[in-house]
């Protein structure tokens, strides 16, 4: 149950005026600063239409409480213009915890989206370059915003959309042939391709020649010659393999894998449509689309020497999602330097012709800064991903031994590598995605902080209490949920119901911190109701009942995490 949906519904029904529609009434619904003026408050004045609003509240107060709807206040008062709602607490704590432990992992969710396809696109690090922290960012957002639109009853497609093309691939063939070697790269694939890479550059200021060179090789990768396409199938191969074990670490899967490459023989077309509906110009050698908006600089189709570019490939891809998967919605998942790139994909799209360019979304998230960082960066300036996630499970399992706990815990590796991975993941989406994240490590690890070890660790203290319980005998499956009244539970209880529209209200911004916010929202209140009561030793029907929300929280806490792709410990 949502109870604002629900008081919205009462008060449409049981009001005089009989226009009101759900969206007004929500909009007008708010919630008091202080506990004691009552749960909602509804002003009257816009309902009045001329007549006193003190009238019109009076009036409503006396429909609802004649209506069957009655029991689900305690006490409506009217306050000069204004209704005050007090809800009935035991209706409210008894329907909304039976509701949670009867859906358990499924409570909230969603059909809004049946029928309906999404494309997420998210993660797509680049062949034989680090995977550093930015992709970590798309792919920690990424695979939250696969989760949460699954949960609104959406068909969730997950495609990654490798950097596997491109005349970076000419250069990296000429640098394999000179100095490269296929069992070192098998040891060390990224590392070693970028070394030589790297070495390509530098040799080519002092012999330009290889940068013709290099041309040459693209053009025969393009033309499907066998030994350089083989080499490039090396090179994905590897790289691949790299990034499958950090998404295996990571619990992040997809659907499809279609990368740039996978385009390559769909462009002629797109070359075909922009010229047949000139809207092709020639610049500098260069096939460009120009933009009425003077701020818009050009989009390049076609280079001087006829190969396409980035831009291009990502039209064709657009079109091809279009047609294979008819989508609803295509979210990009890239930060936001490449704002602009998007603007003019999706721009090019209008031109053609395609409505549906305004149903491509660019969901774009900010830099991540590193005051304090201690971590080694093997390669130059790109913080990788595995250094990140290397030091938080080694610090994670630092602290759990400092801590003491590590003794009853069954597997500590297993325990430091959940913690440590999901307090990274966690970091990531607590703050609007556009703002730069600060990441600093002993924050994202402060078990006591608005981080995610805080979050499990508030798990982990509600599940011991639940073993204990079983290990006393203690049975609580037919708990009376009506006795959870008091403050601390009514608040947690009310936190706890607003499941459904914390996730609403995530995807329509594309923004997961909200379900991460969520989280800590709940541990607040949970953590202020378990430590304002000695849950064991209440009265036995009491104990059962709270017990009960205690079981229905944890299973709250488990359910939001997963939403952002982070996992539960058992004890920590
Ligand atoms: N591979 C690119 C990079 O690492 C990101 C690709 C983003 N997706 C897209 N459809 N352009 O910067």
């Amino acid at each position: 149950m949502d109870i604002k949906n629900k008081l919205t519904e009462i008060i449409i029904k049981n009001a005089s005026e009989k226009t009101l529609t759900e969206e007004f009434v929500q909009g007008l619904i708010s919630v008091p600063p202080e506990e004691k003026l009552g749960d909602f408050s509804l002003p009257c004045f816009r309902l009045a239409k001329g007549r006193k609003p003190v009238e019109v509240a009076e009036e409503l107060k006396n429909s609802i409480a004649a209506s069957e709807d009655a029991d689900f206040f305690s006490e409506i008062k009217v306050v000069g213009p204004y209704l005050n709602f007090y809800l009935n607490r035991s209706k409210i704590s008894g329907t909304v915890v039976a509701e949670i432990l009867k859906d358990r992992e499924n409570y909230g969710r969603l059909k809004e989206g049946e029928g309906k396809k999404i494309i997420v696109e998210y993660s797509s690090p680049n062949i034989a370059k680090p995977f550093h922290i930015g992709h970590l960012c798309s792919t920690a957002i990424g695979n939250s915003l696969s989760r949460i639109y699954d949960f609104l009853g959406y068909d969730v497609v997950r495609i990654n959309h490798i950097g596997d093309w491109g005349t970076q691939f000419g250069k990296l063939i000429s640098a394999y042939k000179r100095w490269g070697n296929r069992e070192t790269v098998e040891k060390d694939p990224i590392n070693e391709l970028l070394k030589i890479y790297v070495k390509f550059h530098a040799e080519a200021k002092e012999h330009p020649e290889l940068e013709d060179e290099a041309r040459r090789n693209f053009k025969l990768l393009e033309e499907g010659d066998s030994e350089v396409t083989a080499l490039w199938k090396f090179f994905v191969e590897v790289s691949l393999k790299e990034f499958n074990r950090m998404y295996k670490l990571l619990g992040i899967s997809f659907d499809s894998y279609a990368g740039e490459s996978f385009y390559s023989d769909k462009m002629p077309e797109i070359v075909a449509i922009l010229r047949e509906k000139s809207l092709l110009e020639e610049s500098d050698g260069a096939q460009v689309v120009r933009f009425e908006d003077p701020n818009m600089p050009p989009c390049i189709i076609l280079k001087s020497d006829g190969s396409t570019i980035y831009a291009t490939r990502d039209i064709a891809a657009a079109l091809y999602r279009k047609r294979h998967y008819d989508f609803y919605k295509n979210i990009y998942v890239v930060g936001t330097p490449q704002a602009l790139h998007f603007k003019q994909v999706f721009g090019v799209l209008k031109k053609m012709g395609y409505e549906w360019a305004d149903d491509c979304v660019h969901v774009g998230f900010g830099y991540v800064r590193f005051p304090d960082r201690v971590l080694s960066t093997r390669n130059g300036d790109v913080v990788l991903l595995e250094d990140v996630i290397n030091e938080s499970v080694a610090k994670t399992k630092e602290i759990i031994i400092e801590n003491g706990t590590a003794g009853q815990i069954e597997n500590l590796d297993e325990a430091a590598n959940i913690i440590g991975i999901g307090a990274v993941l966690f970091e990531f989406q607590k703050n609007g995605r556009e703002r730069d994240i600060v990441f600093e490590l002993s924050k994202m690890l402060d078990f006591e902080g608005e981080s995610g070890p805080y979050v499990q660790y508030s798990y982990a203290r509600g599940r011991s209490v639940l073993r204990k319980a079983n290990e006393l005998g203690i049975d609580y499956k037919n708990a009376n949920l009506k006795l959870l009244t008091e403050d601390q539970e009514y608040q947690l209880v009310k936190i706890l119901q607003k499941m459904s529209q914390q996730v609403l209200d995530s995807a329509s911004k594309n923004e997961p911190y909200i379900v991460t916010r969520y989280a800590i929202e709940i541990c607040k209140a949970f953590n202020k109701f378990y430590n304002s009561t000695n849950v064991l030793k209440s009265e036995p029907d009491v104990r059962a009942a709270r017990l009960a929300l205690i079981d229905a929280t944890t299973s709250c806490i488990k359910e939001t995490l997963n939403l952002i792709g982070v996992g539960v410990v058992e004890k920590m």
